[in-house]
């Protein structure tokens, strides 16, 4: 089946998720050809939860020790171009990019929406670590409302909050049920030996020194002793800040290209073309209660209660 997203875009129900129909192939693609190696990282998250923010900071992180800090490459790139996502960042159609060195630095780092169980399977069969980020479902939701209705031009055409609320109840948006995708990689951060770490954007906003150390740990480049006297991890913690990330030229001027052109189903050639600045809104939690309604409110914590229901799981709706 087909349908039209809140956002505008045309969605297909593939393997259980709504896909993009402008990434439907590259991503049939990915499954088939993408390479893990062990040491790959890659960055796990539905749109909306804090990609950029994760990019920046796991970036950041892992190569702290391979450029100088006044050469630090998020100055000038947005995080989006440091870190491509390889669901439809390389593959056109059915092609097999080389993706050997594709990266600035080593090891690896790429970025992901499929959910869990879409993975290509080399990701599942390798030792490659994978960080997720979920956010609470009430400011995704506004968060990518908002998103894709500052966005103009051709499939953009934004929809009412409470057209956006219905669809984004029963599931219908970008790699979404959005309580699937969340719960999918939940449950598989939870497996024994697991290489996943779940982390919430809340968390992060509440105490972002301790995330970073955490993060630190999992990728396999702990902070020093030395490193944590000199300040490292506030200085990361500061440069991805979004006061500051917002404020840098490059993320206040020009677009962000996603993907090679690609054919779509529909036959047509696209790429996904957003202005850097839309990936920087509020960063706030709870901005949602300056949107929904009581009775919305009810509805998506009902939802909420029914959907995490013994997992184990909770989401934090305030700061
Ligand atoms: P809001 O719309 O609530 O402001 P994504 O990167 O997955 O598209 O998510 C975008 C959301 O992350 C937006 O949320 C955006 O403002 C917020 N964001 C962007 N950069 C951030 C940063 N450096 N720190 C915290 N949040 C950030």
């Amino acid at each position: 089946p087909k349908d039209k997203s809140f956002t505008g875009m045309n969605l297909y129900f593939f393997q259980g998720f709504w896909c993009p129909s402008i990434v439907l192939k590259a991503v049939i693609s990915c499954q088939k050809h993408f390479q893990a190696f062990d040491s790959d990282i890659l960055i796990a998250t539905l749109p909306k939860c804090g990609t950029t923010w994760l990019k920046a900071l796991t970036f950041a992180t892992l190569y702290r020790s391979q450029f100088a800090r006044e050469n630090n490459p998020l100055l000038t790139y947005n995080p989006h171009s440091l870190v491509r996502f390889i669901d439809y960042d390389f593959y056109l159609n059915d092609t097999c990019p080389d993706l050997e060195n594709c990266t600035l630095y080593q090891p690896r780092l790429f970025s992901i929406h499929l959910p869990y169980a879409s993975l290509p399977t080399s990701i599942k069969d390798s030792n490659c670590k994978i960080v997720y980020l979920c956010r609470n479902p009430m400011d995704t939701l506004i968060s990518f409302w908002s998103f894709f209705s500052r966005l103009r031009g051709e499939g953009f055409e934004p929809v009412s909050l409470d057209e956006a609320f219905e669809m984004f109840c029963q599931g219908i948006n970008e790699f979404g049920p959005f309580f699937d995708h969340v719960l999918g990689y939940w449950r598989a951060s939870q497996e024994k030996s697991s290489k996943i770490l779940f982390l919430q954007y809340e968390d992060l906003k509440e105490d972002i020194n301790s995330h970073l150390k955490k993060l630190a740990m999992f990728l396999g480049v702990p902070f020093t002793e030395e490193e944590e006297k000199q300040g490292v991890v506030e200085e990361i913690a500061k440069n991805c800040s979004f006061e500051n990330m917002k404020d840098l030229e490059v993320n206040k001027k020009g677009a962000q290209t996603f993907g090679y052109p690609q054919e779509t189903f529909s036959g047509k050639t696209k790429t996904f073309v957003i202005p850097r600045e839309a990936f920087f809104r509020k960063a706030k939690t709870g901005d949602w209660s300056n949107y929904l309604t009581p009775s919305m409110v009810d509805r998506l914590e009902k939802l909420i209660q029914e959907k995490l229901d013994n997992s184990g799981l909770t989401f934090k709706l305030f700061s």
